[in-house]
């Protein structure tokens, strides 16, 4: 198969920079003692998933059941979910996942532990419980080392469940404060954290100097996108993952139209200064998607002069956030070496629940 011949709008993922991005996380955490447990949030496939195990990660992380039914359907049994879960439903679901590989999960509260017990009485195994702790980001995560302490207890006491240690996202100056103070107290209660879950990627590779995480989780650092080069960690030759999409029309001289619009980039701004538009195009860097609806992007090619792309031809972008992306078609393209490998099902998509 001709990769030009192919229909765009479509996900295009470039093998041997998958294959770099992931062997230098795998050596990052090799060196600085740290197990990786990748999170399969970005690419969603089992292949993907086993070759990062092939390369040394101790398991995977996954944000939703849905998505550790299909991992661990294709064989995966070592499984983190860094979710809370919540409900009769849940705790059902997540005992058919402890009947059949080591699970655990992460969570903030009284009634996500009862959940996760209630599975592991069901499943008659226990659940490896890890206590999400907030360093900043106004999410999920208990705010102070008391709620901290008192969840860890009634993991110790609770059937069901065992308490295995500590979680947080993402990972940054604060996570070490806070471990600083929170762990000689655990330690005088007999409540050491066998691990202790991080992640981020735009952080990664700083993992070690900023607080000490035992287990990694990162999931962008697969592909890569224009935040992870905006943030450093990354450059654009990095980036493995590019949406292939045609010129449709120039209704006008600063204007082009392009076949993807919100049903294929997600909404996702950069950070301050760091660049407008949804999406990068290489080979135009003046190139911004200003504008979407649902099946039309409007690239504002002003600042393209007379190199302004025509209609008919075709453009690789980079999003801003690859994991929205991702999760928003059934199937990618591997290429290797530029080359048509294979079409790819994301067979873990959609998965919200
Ligand atoms: C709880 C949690 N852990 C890990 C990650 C992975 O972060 P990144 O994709 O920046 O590596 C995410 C990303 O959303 C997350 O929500």
């Amino acid at each position: 198969m001709e990769l030009s011949l192919v229909e765009t709008p479509t996900p295009v993922v470039e093998l041997d920079i998958v294959e770099a991005n992931l062997r230098r996380m795998q050596d990052y955490c090799d060196r600085a003692g740290i197990a990786l447990r990748p999170h399969i949030k970005t690419h969603k496939i089992p292949a993907l998933a086993h070759r990062q195990i092939e390369l040394g990660a101790r398991g995977i992380t996954c944000q939703k059941l849905g998505e550790a039914e299909v991992m661990a359907d294709a064989g995966i049994d070592d499984i983190l979910i860094s979710y809370p879960l919540v409900g009769v439903g849940k705790a059902l679901r997540l005992a058919g996942l402890a009947q059949r590989a080591t699970m655990r999960v992460s969570l903030d509260n009284r009634v996500a532990l009862e959940t996760v017990a209630e599975a592991g009485r069901i499943a008659g195994r226990e659940i490896g419980v890890l206590v999400e702790f907030d360093s900043g980001n106004g999410r999920t995560g208990v705010t102070s080392i008391d709620e901290v302490l008192e969840l860890a207890r009634a993991a110790r006491e609770m059937a069901g469940v065992r308490f295995d240690g500590l979680m947080n996202y993402p990972v940054n100056a604060r996570t070490g404060e806070i471990l600083r103070d929170l762990l000689p107290k655990m330690e005088s209660e007999g409540l050491k954290p066998g691990i202790i879950s991080g992640g981020g990627t735009p952080n990664a590779f700083r993992t070690h100097e900023m607080a000490p995480i035992t287990e990694l989780r990162v999931g962008t650092y697969i592909y890569n996108d224009r935040m992870t080069v905006a943030a450093g960690h990354a450059s654009w030759d990095d980036c493995a993952y590019a949406v292939h999409v045609t010129v449709i029309s120039r209704p006008r001289p600063d204007l082009a139209i392009i076949d993807a619009g919100s049903k294929v980039f997600s909404s996702d701004a950069m950070p301050p200064g760091t660049g407008d538009g949804h999406g990068y195009f290489p080979a135009y860097a003046g190139a911004k998607l200003v504008k979407m609806s649902e099946e039309h992007g409007m690239v504002d090619v002003s600042a393209c002069g007379g190199e302004a792309p025509k209609v008919g031809e075709r453009l690789r972008v980079i999003p801003n956030h690859v994991c929205p992306v991702s999760n928003l078609f059934d199937r990618l393209i591997f290429t290797k070496g530029g080359a048509f490998q294979t079409f790819m099902p994301i067979a873990a998509r959609g998965r919200s629940q």
